[in-house]
């Protein structure tokens, strides 16, 4: 895995948004996988300056999102869906019809999640998907287990997630307990990985993924064993390492 280390959350953000621009840019009709959460923020930020100033054109883009709440309504502000519009696509020219996201408002889950692999699999997999990690090591939200999903699936959250994310919803009841969440398949699918991490919460489980040792127990580990990992971390995040 490549590490970039930048200064400050806003330096590694501007990288990171260069990077998909230029993926954009060599090929207008990438395939993107978009994380969500408050690490992407700042990316999604300078992805926006980055489309005002004429630098990069999202009309041939699809995106993939690694995951949803479940069950939440899409109007719910603390949906994907609603981040996802309210943070980047409401402010670019990607095309509405382009725009996969796991269904929050589903009625069949499993039926949901095998339908979102064959679209992901018959388009070839992401050119570039974009990824955070929880403070237990999870990406997207495949959490630590003694084994771990290929598939897109619901999956019950842990309670430390919970509790972490906790902080975007008025009380902790109303997280939901369940989210839909692409597996390690789709993740892997990706031709390049750009993992973003920032803040010294996050210190410890970097020195874990940086520790030589890969296990189901911190599922983002599992990508020291992908050819295309690009690991983009603030100062505080590498302090550990
Ligand atoms: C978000 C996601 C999660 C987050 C992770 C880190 O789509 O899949 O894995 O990337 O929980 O969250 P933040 O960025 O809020 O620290």
């Amino acid at each position: 895995m490549r590490k970039i280390i930048c200064k400050t959350y806003e330096e590694m953000s501007a990288t990171a948004a260069y990077i998909v621009a230029e993926q954009v840019r060599t090929k207008p009709q990438s395939i993107i996988g978009f994380a969500t959460g408050s690490t992407p923020v700042g990316t999604y930020k300078q992805l926006r300056s980055l489309y005002e100033s004429g630098y990069v054109d999202f009309s041939g883009v699809t995106a993939f999102n690694l995951d949803e709440y479940y069950p939440i309504k899409h109007d719910n502000d603390q949906s994907y869906y609603y981040f996802m519009r309210d943070n980047l696509f409401s402010h670019i020219n990607i095309k509405e019809e382009n725009l996969n996201i796991p269904n929050g408002e589903c009625s069949d889950p499993a039926k949901e999640c095998t339908e979102y692999d064959r679209k992901m699999a018959a388009m070839g997999g992401t050119d570039l998907q974009i990824l955070g990690i929880g403070n237990n090591g999870h990406i997207g939200f495949n959490e630590p287990a003694d084994s771990l999903s290929l598939a897109t699936y619901l999956v019950d959250l842990t309670e430390d997630t919970i509790e972490v994310n906790a902080r975007f919803f008025e009380k902790i009841e109303d997280v939901p307990r369940q989210a839909l969440t692409m597996g390690m398949g789709g993740v892997f699918s990706s031709k390049h990985i750009l993992l973003l991490i920032n803040g010294s919460k996050k210190a410890p489980i970097v020195k874990e993924l940086f520790s030589g040792s890969i296990t189901p127990q911190v599922p983002a580990s599992l990508l020291n064993l992908h050819p295309n990992v690009t690991v983009i971390m603030d100062e505080e995040a590498a302090s550990l390492l």
